[in-house]
C-alpha cells in the first residue's frame, strides 16, 4: 500500500498515521498537510524518523502539488482527513470550509481518477462525519447510512458537499471509494477549541468552562484511536461506493461530559458557566453502526471512562503542547469571535 494521508498533522489524521505505520502492509505513507492553525507538526514529529514516512507541507486544493505527490510517490491509496472542522469557526468564516472541504476534496478525487485511469489506484477513503445527517432533536431515532443528508451549519454543509461529491465519483468514474461517517472524536492531541480539550485546558488553568445553552445537547463520543482503526478497516475491507457509520456508542449530554472532566481533574463544578446557545446548535447525534460491525468486524474498544482518563492524563502530561496553542493570540481570537457570537459573554443563568 502506497498511502497518501491528508491532514495527518491534525488530531484524527495523526492518530491514523500511527495506526497505518504499525502495519506491515503499508510500504509508504505520505502526509500532505498545510499546517494551518490546527495542523500541528509536533503531532507527528517522532514519525519523521521513520524511513517509510514523508511529510509534504501544502494545500490539498493545490492541484499541481497533489498531482506531483501522486506521481512521485506512486500513490495507490488515499485516506482523506484534511478539513476545516470546527462548527463555531464556520459561523464567522465559512469560506475556508468551502475551499478545503469541497474544493480540496475535488482536487484529490481528480488526482485519484487520473491515477486510476493509468491503472494504479486502489482505494480512496473519504473521512466524513455524522454531522452531515443534521439534527436528531430530543427524541429522534438514530442516523443510518441511508438517512438523507440534512446539514444545518456551514461546516456540516461543506462536509455534506464533499461527501456527496466523493460518492458521485463512484457512480460517474468508477472510483473505488469508501466513506466513513464517525461520531464526535475525543482523545490526545485534539485542538483545544473543541469541547473536551477546551474544558480540560480551561480547568487546568482554573478558568471558567463555557457550556452552551442548557448543556443538554447530546453527542456520541468515540475515542480517536478507535476511529483510526475503523477507518483503516473501511479502507481495507469496505465495499466501494459504501458508507460506514462509525459510532462510539457513548451518548452523553454535554453537561455530563463536562462534569466528568472536572471530577477527573479534581476541579469544582463552580467553574461551569452557562452561556448563550450556539446558533443552529444541533441537539443530538447518534449513529447506527451495525454495518461497520458486521462487514468490517469493527467495534469501538475503548470505554468512555477509560478514554476520558487517558485524555485527561495526556493533557496533564503534555502541558507544553497545549500551552503553545493556548497563548495570548488564542485568547485574543477567542475574545474577538466568541464575544461577537455571544458564546462567551452572555450567561443564560
Ligand atoms: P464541539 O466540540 O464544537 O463539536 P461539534 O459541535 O462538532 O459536536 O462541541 C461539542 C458539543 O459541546 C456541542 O454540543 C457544542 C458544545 N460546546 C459547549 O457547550 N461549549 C463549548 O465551549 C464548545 C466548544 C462546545
Amino acid at each position: 500500500m502506497r498511502l497518501l494521508v491528508t491532514g495527518g498533522c491534525g488530531f484524527i489524521g495523526s492518530a491514523f498515521l500511527r495506526a497505518a505505520l504499525s502495519r506491515s502492509s503499508v510500504e509508504r505513507v505520505v502526509n500532505l498537510d498545510v499546517l494551518s492553525y490546527s495542523g500541528r507538526r509536533e503531532n507527528q514529529s517522532e514519525l519523521e524518523r521513520e524511513a517509510r514516512y514523508r511529510l509534504v507541507v501544502g494545500d490539498i486544493a493545490d492541484a499541481a502539488l497533489v498531482a506531483r505527490v501522486f506521481q512521485e510517490e506512486k500513490i495507490d491509496h488515499v485516506a482523506h482527513f484534511a478539513a476545516e472542522s470546527h462548527v463555531d469557526r464556520s459561523l464567522f468564516a465559512a469560506q475556508a470550509f468551502v475551499h478545503t472541504n469541497v474544493l480540496g476534496t475535488l482536487v484529490l478525487l481528480e488526482a485519484a481518477r487520473g491515477a486510476r485511469e493509468k491503472g494504479r489506484f486502489e482505494r480512496f477513503l473519504h473521512v466524513s462525519t455524522d454531522e452531515v445527517y443534521g439534527d436528531l432533536g430530543d427524541t429522534g431515532d438514530v442516523f443510518r447510512e441511508t438517512t438523507p443528508l440534512s446539514p444545518r451549519n456551514p461546516y456540516s454543509a461543506s462536509k455534506a458537499g464533499a461527501d456527496l461529491l466523493a460518492l458521485s465519483y463512484v457512480k460517474t468514474h468508477g472510483l473505488p471509494l469508501v466513506v466513513t461517517r464517525s461520531s464526535n472524536n475525543y482523545g490526545p492531541r485534539q485542538f483545544p477549541e473543541k469541547l473536551m480539550p477546551l474544558v480540560v485546558t480551561n480547568a487546568l488553568m482554573d478558568r471558567q468552562v463555557p457550556v452552551y445553552g442548557d448543556g443538554k445537547n447530546v453527542r456520541d463520543w468515540l475515542f480517536v484511536e478507535d476511529n483510526a482503526q475503523g477507518i483503516f478497516a473501511a479502507m481495507e475491507r469496505g465495499r466501494p461506493g459504501e458508507v460506514y457509520n462509525l459510532g462510539g456508542e457513548n451518548e452523553r449530554e454535554n453537561l455530563t461530559v463536562v462534569r466528568a472532566i472536572l471530577a477527573a481533574l479534581g476541579k469544582p463544578e463552580s467553574l461551569i458557566q452557562f452561556v448563550k446557545d450556539r446558533p443552529g446548535h444541533d441537539r443530538r447525534y447518534a449513529l447506527d453502526s451495525r454495518r461497520a460491525h458486521g462487514e468490517l468486524g469493527w467495534k469501538p474498544a475503548v470505554t468512555f471512562e477509560e478514554g476520558l482518563a487517558r485524555t485527561v492524563a495526556w493533557y496533564r502530561a503534555n502541558e507544553p503542547w497545549w500551552r503553545a496553542i493556548r497563548d495570548d493570540s488564542f485568547d485574543a481570537y477567542y475574545e474577538r469571535h466568541y464575544g461577537k457570537l455571544g458564546l462567551k459573554e452572555q450567561p443564560t443563568a
